[in-house]
């Protein structure tokens, strides 16, 4: 079984082809076209400039996959796509060259949530993982963790209230002056600063969600008063030293400060989750989880309270077709296609 998927939910032209090789999935290839450097002169994604550009990327990304993964199209058994979230216009490019494709082909398309896929990038590295478990989602766009007790079923634990862990980093980055994405270059100066250098104050989430007071928020997450403590902090600094861009050691003990705070966050409510749950396994994924010290804090707790963690390679954290193409085997395979009519969703639950 050889499935293409195809993921263009945000500034990535993606194509990938996994193979199913007795239900271990071989990825055969993993193409990603960035449109880091046409957004970086604007300092964040520019939602038109990045669906034009899938226009311009896709037919070649979707052939390079093709040929990498040495398959042809009369090869492929099935399309995966992502149909949501993201920004819609980007995601209508791959959801139409996947359904155009499917037709001409007369092969089965899977509709894929892009958070399924980052899930299941976890699954897709390292095979299956001890059930049950939480997963933490931790990207631009969400952070969000999940229990997972059967593969393919995803319970949403908590979520974020505001900003989502890496849309902070990329804000603090654009304070700072630092470009764009914000993730990588904060977590290179964090390297270099010390992380106690700033206190910031406490963050306490003891009332309901407002956009879902059903839920039990305990396992929420909230950046956005971090975020205004950096802004606050930032601009004491300025007004200090009456220059605007603050001295390279004060930002390396910033980035490293801010850093920590964020990990440590994401590390606690992560845990908090596994052991309420009684997890017997914990998996991080997102472009998040790219971060050198989410991942050493993780798997210096993952050694402290015997509960094994699981993150993606590096190619596999952040936004691919790999991903998309893993979460749609799942799909096919309870029988889950899409139909003709498929539309693109903006804001598509899981
Ligand atoms: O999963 P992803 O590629 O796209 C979304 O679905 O959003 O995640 C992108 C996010 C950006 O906010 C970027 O700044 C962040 O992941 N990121 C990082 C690192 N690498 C990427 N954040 C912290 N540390 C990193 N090393
Ligand atoms: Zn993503």
């Amino acid at each position: 079984m050889l499935v293409l998927g195809i993921e263009t939910s945000c500034d990535e032209t993606a194509a990938a082809v996994v193979e199913d090789v007795s239900g271990r999935w071989d990825i055969r290839s993993n193409v990603v076209a960035s449109q880091v450097a046409i957004h970086r002169e604007w300092g964040g994604v520019v939602p038109e400039l990045a669906s034009r550009q899938h226009v311009r990327d896709i037919c070649g990304v979707v052939e390079r996959a093709l040929a990498d993964g040495r398959a042809t199209w009369a090869d492929v058994d099935a399309l995966a796509v992502t149909q949501g979230p993201g920004l819609i216009g980007s995601l209508l490019v791959g959801v139409s060259f996947a359904k155009s494709a499917a037709w001409a082909l007369g092969k089965p398309l899977v509709a894929v949530n892009h958070l399924a896929g980052h899930i299941e990038s976890i699954w897709l590295e390292h095979g299956p993982i001890a059930l049950p478990a939480v997963v933490l989602v931790v990207s631009g766009g969400h952070t969000s963790l999940y229990l997972i007790t059967h593969e393919g079923e995803y319970t949403l634990l908590g979520r974020t209230r505001d900003d989502a862990a890496g849309e902070a980093y990329d804000k603090v980055a654009k304070l700072l002056g630092l470009g764009y994405p914000g993730g990588p270059i904060i977590d290179r100066l964090a390297q270099q600063g010390n992380d106690v250098a700033i206190r910031w104050p406490g963050t306490r989430l003891t009332n309901p969600d407002r956009n879902a007071p059903e839920r039990d928020g305990r396992f929420d997450f909230s950046f956005s008063g971090l975020k205004t403590a950096v802004l606050r902090h930032v601009r004491e600094r300025q007004a200090a030293l009456g220059a605007e861009q603050l001295p390279r050691e004060e930002i390396v003990d910033l980035a490293a400060s801010f850093q920590r705070r964020v990990v440590d966050t994401l590390i606690d409510r992560t845990f908090s989750a596994a052991r309420w749950h009684a997890a017997k396994s914990i998996g991080i994924a997102g472009g998040v989880s790219a971060n050198s010290r989410l991942r050493e804090e993780a798997m210096a707790k993952s050694v402290r309270s015997e509960i094994p963690v699981y993150v993606p390679s590096l190619a596999l954290s952040t936004d691919n077709a790999a991903m998309i193409a893993a979460a749609g085997m799942r799909k096919l395979a309870a029988g889950q296609i899409a139909a003709a009519d498929l539309n693109a969703a903006a804001s598509l639950p899981l």
